[in-house]
């Protein structure tokens, strides 16, 4: 029942600013296991920097590389190994969705060795964690939100399955810009419409509530106000920290509510479409909302508080956001063959559905696949 309520959950601490990494340094603990991804950080200076804040609070470190694609129960399993090796009583994540995702994922059965993924699909049903370890998350793109979230995106099976645990939200979030400045313009991109997109949603979601909607709001806004400038001046520290601020915001708003319809078709699609998370949600969100504005107010509420005149404001800065980064308007040229029916019914059969504030229905769903085929 506790969990049927819209529950607003924050993380402990969150440390917000460009250099904010150095919050490291004052970490209590013995050893720490880093997860990152597979490049770029190994690269960048910043990996070396928190190696060196860990030494000087005197922290045993251990890096785990490499993580990158959507989490599966196998490289989630594989890495929980690795965990119940080092021992760490801290966990920290930095990197995109992926790695903050499986950090979650993995310290969660690194916390309950002798449990399965499998059991922890039904909604809240994780036990408790922190006897070993607390987590600490350190996103390196501006949009997932998983950093706020209590939910991780993980392949049981073929199918991508959210695990959702209040236990997930972190102990510690370093929100820090410079390490989003090396991200290539087509990721800012696509990670950027994601957190609109969650803005977006959670706002129209039927479990928002007026704190989730100032949050939503406020998110989107940065998100539309910082986009486009970003791609245009990627070095723009600034800009890139109020993008930054605008997804963890909208984070915080969906974490609370829930996201849509636009969630709804690129959870399901992604198994078959190879397009980014957030350049699925950049091709549905204007035929999602055209769907909604029928039955509900919340598109027309959402656009007034965002300053946006109507939707052909919103889908031109989604086209010409695309256009920038050259992403293709279409899905049918990255798709693999599938039944547009089952896929439909799929879609109306995803848990986000539950939270949009129109019903979907395989005939909405399919006419809009088809439109943007
Ligand atoms: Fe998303």
């Amino acid at each position: 029942m506790l969990n049927m309520l819209s529950r607003i959950i924050y993380p402990k601490e969150m440390v917000i600013k460009k250099g904010s990494l150095i919050r490291i340094k004052f970490l209590i603990g013995k050893k720490a296991a880093i997860l990152i991804g597979r490049d770029s950080l190994q690269k960048s200076e910043y990996l070396q920097k928190i190696e060196k804040y860990l030494s000087t609070s005197k922290i045993e470190y251990f890096v785990i590389k490499g993580i990158s694609g959507d989490p599966c129960e196998k490289s989630i399993l594989e890495i929980s190994h690795q965990l119940n090796e080092i021992k760490p009583d801290w966990v920290i994540g930095v990197g995109g969705g992926s790695v903050m995702d499986t950090a979650k994922l993995a310290w969660s059965l690194y916390e309950n060795p002798k449990m399965s993924l499998l059991k922890f699909q039904t909604p809240f049903s994780t036990p408790e964690l922190r006897k070993k370890a607390k987590l600490c998350l350190i996103p390196t793109t501006s949009g997932i939100g998983s950093e706020v979230t209590n939910s991780a995106l993980v392949t049981l099976k073929g199918i991508k399955t959210p695990i959702i645990s209040n236990c997930f939200i972190p102990d510690i979030v370093i929100l820090d810009p410079n390490l989003t400045l090396n991200l290539p313009n087509k990721v800012t991109a696509s990670t950027g419409i994601d957190a609109f997109s969650h803005g977006l949603e959670s706002y129209c979601s039927t479990l928002s509530n007026s704190l989730t909607k100032v949050y939503a709001v406020a998110g989107a806004k940065l998100i539309f106000e910082n986009l486009k400038k970003a791609l245009l001046d990627p070095e723009d520290i600034i800009t890139k920290e109020k993008l930054l601020y605008g997804s963890m915001l909208s984070g915080l708003a969906q974490g609370a509510t829930s996201v849509g319809g636009v969630h709804a078709m690129s959870h399901s699609l992604s198994s078959n479409i190879s397009l980014p998370h957030g350049h699925l949600n950049a091709l549905f969100i204007i035929p999602i909302l055209k769907f909604n504005i029928i039955e509900s107010d919340s598109v027309t509420k959402f656009l007034k508080e965002m300053s946006i005149n109507d939707i052909n404001v919103l889908d031109k800065w989604i086209s010409e956001i695309m256009q920038i980064c050259k992403l293709n308007n279409r899905w049918g040229n990255f798709s693999r063959d599938f039944n547009l029916d089952d896929m439909s019914q799929n879609i109306v059969n995803d848990i986000c559905a539950r939270t949009n504030p129109r019903k979907l229905t395989v005939e909405g769903i399919k006419s809009i696949l088809e439109e943007t085929r």
